[in-house]
């Protein structure tokens, strides 16, 4: 079974838990990065905390949650390798992992209601990649993010 990392700010934390506790029972291993409590914290350290450990490929994706899935998202994005997709409805984020290979989802607490991120996570979990002509599109953002801007 997958590894998924899970990581949220202040505003997330009740939904990383939730959501813990319905990976847990779909049968995934979860790594929690953070953070364990609602005290204020600051969401790019666990954005990026989350996108290290799938960019390393110690976790098989991530899910990260703050109050918007923003700014941990862009976070989440800024690590080598992450394809972080911020998602308020279950039909993007099939297609994030359909059409871009989404390796991230970022929720937002603020935004969605825990049953419903829950109807998200499992879009995006149950989702494939259709490779195809996506995979040339994933490849020219690789080959940007190498530094070699392709043109
Ligand atoms: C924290 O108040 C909030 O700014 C953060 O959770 C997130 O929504 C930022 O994008």
């Amino acid at each position: 079974m997958e590894v998924i990392a899970l990581g949220s700010d202040h505003a997330g934390f009740h939904l990383k838990e939730n959501l813990k506790e319905y990976l847990t029972g779909l049968g995934y291993k979860v790594r929690d990065f953070g953070t364990g409590s609602p005290d204020r914290v600051d969401y790019p350290d666990f954005g990026i905390a989350v996108g290290e450990a799938v960019s390393r490929g110690e976790c098989d994706k991530g899910i990260v949650v703050c109050g918007t899935g923003i700014g941990i998202s862009i976070s989440a994005n800024k690590v080598k390798g992450i394809r972080a997709a911020a998602c308020s409805e279950p039909f993007s984020a099939r297609l994030s992992r359909e059409h871009n290979n989404s390796n991230v989802l970022a929720l937002g607490a603020r935004i969605v209601a825990p049953e419903y991120a829950r109807c998200i996570v499992k879009a995006w979990l149950d989702a494939k990649f259709q490779e195809g002509h996506h995979s040339r599109r994933i490849q020219k953002i690789a080959q940007y993010e190498s530094g070699d801007p392709g043109k």
